[in-house]
């Protein structure tokens, strides 16, 4: 276990900056030098230069963008950067940025010449430290509409394509380098070596980003904080409010106290498997049964938006309660993860859903202070974190699940023979797909029962009864999201137990949509 003793210094990482310029692959860049081992952050542009300073990084990425660098307008960073003798990585918009304010010239590209979309062939000189080890060509995804008619003095053409002799550039003095592709994209082969040369190559990384460093450093930094206080947290049993009571677990275990609402909205012996998962942990652990409560609050309401705020304020109010009853408590536990946290701030988007998080919720007690245990850490990085803490895969390899529970599964309104109908019928769907080793390649998969209610026949009897539909979907970011092509065979095997082994279900359909239009969950 690598819980650090109490006290125990702990050795800082490395960091490096991700200069944010507007790019669609920010978050992207970040994830890259994380899975080199080395810390990053992602800073928009305008961050005072002083400021980036302090944080002592060891090398700066400046990331793509949309805008082109000779309009006035153009986000733009001091030229001090330059000379403050840092290793610097311009992408796409940030190379063109380093070559334009160091003397270069920036144009928008030709027709016939240098404007360059999608999957293109380059051809590196792997003298150069950006493509050490790495081979003479290989496919490059670009995106660039500008062109780099005349490079600054200093920088030799290190990279090009067909239609374009500077796809990257190198002043290997300085240590600043410039590609007009993206390397963090998944498109451009060997992508990520050339990021891993930038960081070891020429910034000089350790590689001494790991979860179990992170894991000590975050343990006893809420050592330090919450010194002999009290905290509470609220545990959905999700993977990002779970590894947060991991962490405070070990941190300040018997100063914690978790607050888990069995909303009665879970799937079949969810709430008991949550329970157990936690048992192990010395925290004080409370679990509020409240199907009842949610249950009656819910009769006759079948409108989604409606459903959902019901569930959001109960659970507010139940958490509230068993608040008081601790008394005084001087900190909360929020499960906030990095993309949250980049994100914010940004969001002008349309509401689609109003996502009800169990594990977020708001200031509506008064505390001293929130702990974000997790702020720093993209999804996966969490699950490694728990994986480390000896949380279990079952907690730490979850599917999403809705804050509203099944609430968002049963279409129309809301009773407990439904929910438990639909409990059984998604316990086998989902034994089914586990059996047919099919779990680990769908990555979310559920049962919602539908209020359409269908003639079918049975022995020699007439019934009337419900249709249930399977979702499956593959997707990387729950953003969009593909319909998952389970074999038929398979399907064939769930649609005959769902139909034999849970009463008043005599129809299954299998939601052939993707997201768009569709949205991965029915409400
Ligand atoms: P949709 O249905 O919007 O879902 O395509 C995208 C992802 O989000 C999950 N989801 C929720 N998660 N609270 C959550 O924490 C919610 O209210 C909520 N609604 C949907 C959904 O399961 C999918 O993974």
């Amino acid at each position: 276990m690598f819980v650090p003793k109490k006290g125990e210094t702990i050795v800082e990482h490395q960091l490096v900056i991700v200069l944010d310029f507007g790019g669609q692959y920010n978050q992207l860049i970040a994830r890259r030098v994380r899975e080199c081992g080395v810390y990053c952050e992602v800073v928009p542009y305008s961050t005072p230069l002083e400021e980036i300073k302090k944080k002592n990084p060891i090398g700066l990425i400046f990331t793509g963008g949309s805008n082109s660098v000779y309009l006035e307008n153009a986000p733009k960073v001091s030229n001090e950067i330059y000379t403050w003798g840092i290793p610097i990585l311009g992408i796409c918009y940030g190379c063109q940025l380093m070559a334009h304010s160091l003397g270069g010239l920036v144009t928008e590209a030709q027709e016939d010449t240098a404007r360059e979309y999608g999957r293109t062939d380059t051809y590196f000189d792997t003298s150069c430290s950006l493509f050490k080890g790495l081979p003479e060509s290989a496919v490059t995804w670009m995106s660039h509409g500008d062109y780099m008619a005349q490079v600054p003095e200093g920088f030799a053409l290190v990279g090009k394509t067909d239609a374009c002799p500077n796809a990257a550039i190198a002043d290997e003095a300085r240590k600043f380098y410039g590609v007009q592709y993206h390397p963090e994209v998944n498109h451009t082969e060997h992508g990520i070596d050339m990021i891993r040369n930038f960081l070891y190559e020429a910034c000089g990384a350790k590689g001494d980003w790991t979860m179990q460093q992170y894991g000590k450093q975050t343990i006893e930094e809420v050592r330090q904080k919450v010194g002999d206080g009290k905290v509470l947290l609220a545990l959905s049993g999700g993977v990002d409010s779970s590894v947060a009571a991991g962490i405070l677990a070990e941190a300040v275990g018997s100063q914690l106290t978790c607050v888990f609402v069995d909303h009665g909205l879970m799937r079949k012996d969810e709430g008991d498997e949550v329970e157990e998962a936690f048992a192990k942990w010395d925290i004080h652990l409370i679990r509020v049964n409240a199907e009842e409560r949610f249950l009656n609050r819910l009769a006759g309401i079948s409108d989604p938006e409606e459903k959902r705020k019901i569930i959001g304020e109960e659970f507010i109010r139940i958490f509230e309660e068993e608040g008081k009853k601790i008394g005084t408590v001087d900190y909360l536990v929020q499960g906030t993860i990095y993309p949250d946290v980049i994100e914010s701030g940004a969001g002008d988007a349309a509401t689609i859903k109003s996502h009800h998080n169990v594990g977020g919720l708001p200031d509506f007690v008064d505390f001293k202070e929130i702990i974000e245990p997790l702020r720093l850490l993209f999804k996966d990085e969490v699950r490694k974190l728990g994986t480390e803490l000896g949380l279990p895969d079952y907690l730490v390899q979850r599917q999403p699940f809705p804050g509203p529970g099944l609430a968002s599964r049963v279409i129309g309104d809301l009773t407990k023979e439904k929910l438990d109908m639909l409990r059984e019928a998604d316990f086998i769907y989902r034994e089914e797909i586990a059996k047919a080793g099919l779990a680990q390649s769908i990555d979310q998969y559920f049962a919602v029962l539908t209020n359409t209610r269908s003639v079918g026949v049975m022995g020699d009897g007439r019934t009337y009864d419900y249709t249930l539909a399977l979702r499956g979907v593959t997707t990387s970011d729950f953003m969009t999201a593909d319909w998952a092509k389970i074999p038929y065979d398979v399907l064939d095997k769930i649609s005959v137990r769902i139909v034999n082994e849970v009463s008043n279900i005599s129809r299954i359909v299998y939601d052939i949509t993707s997201k768009p239009p569709a949205t991965i969950e029915w409400e």
